[in-house]
């Protein structure tokens, strides 16, 4: 028999559960740090033209009931918050959810799908789309 098996099982074991422990250390740490420093880089889209008119009733709310990309189906009052339905979406986001003149301070920017929405929507947005929200935002949230 050999007397060294068993040994190296034990050491084999060991091994193992050093890689899970690191595992399990590195998952902690990208947690941490997704939670106090997410960032929003240029993949938050191309800036849109200054000149550009964007408008909350045509340009934005629209977007939180796309076909496909419906928010509403969660985001309607009784299963998520904030309630982003057409004609309560404003009062829902301003100010609870919305910083005029700071997206990134903006919780509703900070959390859009295609940012780090809190769990998967099924879909995200286009940089694009998220663009148009970044720029209403900044440009002070107007309900117009
Ligand atoms: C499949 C369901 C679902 C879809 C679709 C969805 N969300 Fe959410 N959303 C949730 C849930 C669940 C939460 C977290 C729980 C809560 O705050 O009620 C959440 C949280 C959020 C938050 C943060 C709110 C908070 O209080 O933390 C924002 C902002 C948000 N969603 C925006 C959107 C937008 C914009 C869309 C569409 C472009 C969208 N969501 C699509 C389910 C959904």
């Amino acid at each position: 028999m050999n007397v060294g098996e068993p040994y190296n099982k034990i050491k084999k074991m060991k091994r193992q559960f050093q890689l899970l422990v690191v595992a399990a250390l590195g998952l902690w740490n990208f947690s941490c740090y997704y939670d106090q420093d997410v960032e929003f880089p240029e993949a938050s889209g191309p800036e849109i033209p200054p000149d550009e008119e964007i408008s909350f009733q045509t340009d934005i709310e629209p977007l939180f009931s796309q076909s496909g990309k419906d928010c509403t189906v969660c985001h309607n009052g009784s299963v998520a918050n904030p309630d982003l339905r057409v004609g309560s979406a404003y009062g829902e986001i301003v100010p609870d959810y919305v910083v005029p003149g700071d997206a990134e301070g903006s919780e509703l920017f900070q959390k859009l799908p295609g940012n780090a929405h809190p769990i998967d929507a099924g879909f995200v947005l286009s940089s694009n789309e998220i663009a148009l929200i970044r720029a209403w935002i900044d440009r002070g949230a107007e309900n117009n």
